[in-house]
């Protein structure tokens, strides 16, 4: 088992579970909130399950772990990367053929998506379950009072204001280029590929990332465009 701590193929394959993981989520994640354009109903019943309820605080610290784990190893392989090329990652690199921009960017894209989790904890989750935990009932939204379980008041309050809107897009942009890459990276340090399927699963790839962030993008702008129409 110390091989998959300490080898350098074993942390990519910690970081490919992990990573896939996590993509399985976004995909979940993406699903439930697109509910909220064909019914606010649905969606407040969706966040009332994922509310204050054991099973909805174990998923999320899973999730947090997921994400602890994910960086601290993508931070250890940066840190072996440089240290072994040396001076070289001095030299202004000439981009190798075949090397997509992404791949070389990777984890400055992760630590982009992570700077955006962190404004969307402070807007959704911690105003959310963490405030149900705290037993609260209502919760300052603006110049309203909401129920924490109301999420589809959060995406009307938060993306009428044209500033979270362009953040969120910026955050959906960066986590395209992660995904994109990212996936088909893992699915490699897995091992399923071969000569035709390695292109497959780039395709597939692209794919679920492009999937993930229109269906957040399409919430995000539909709610803003509803937000301008009725002004
Ligand atoms: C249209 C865009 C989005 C909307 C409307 C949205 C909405 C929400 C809501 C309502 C919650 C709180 C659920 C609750 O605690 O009851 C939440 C939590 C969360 N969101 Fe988002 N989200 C969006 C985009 C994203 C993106 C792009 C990511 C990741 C890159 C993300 C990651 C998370 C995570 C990790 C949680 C915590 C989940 C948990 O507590 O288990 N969200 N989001």
């Amino acid at each position: 088992m110390s091989w998959l701590l300490k080898s350098s193929i074993g942390k990519k394959l910690i970081m490919s579970v992990t990573g896939i993981a996590l993509v399985l989520f976004l995909l979940f994640h993406a699903a439930m909130n697109v509910t909220a354009v064909f019914s606010e109903e649905a969606y407040n019943a969706i966040c009332a399950l994922l509310g204050a309820n054991w099973y909805a605080v174990a998923g999320t610290a899973a999730l947090a772990a997921l994400v602890a784990i994910h960086f601290i190893y993508a931070l250890i392989l940066t840190m072996q990367n440089r240290k072994a090329r040396g001076n070289d990652s001095y030299a202004v690199s000439v981009r190798p053929k075949n090397v997509e921009w992404a791949s070389q960017n990777m984890f400055v894209l992760g630590v982009i998506v992570i700077g955006f989790l962190l404004l969307h904890f402070s807007q959704f989750w911690y105003k959310m379950m963490f405030a149900e935990l705290l037993g609260n009932h209502h919760v300052e939204l603006g110049s309203a009072t909401v129920s924490p379980q109301d999420g589809a008041e959060f995406i009307k309050y938060y993306f009428s204001q044209t500033w979270v809107v362009v953040a969120y897009l910026v955050w959906y942009v960066a986590l395209w280029f992660h995904l994109s890459h990212g996936f088909w990276s893992a699915i490699q340090t897995i091992g399923w590929n071969n000569t035709i399927w390695l292109n497959r699963w780039k395709v597939i790839g692209q794919v679920t990332a492009t999937v993930i962030c229109l269906a957040f993008a399409f919430v995000t702008i539909y709610f803003y465009a509803r937000h301008m129409i009725c002004l």
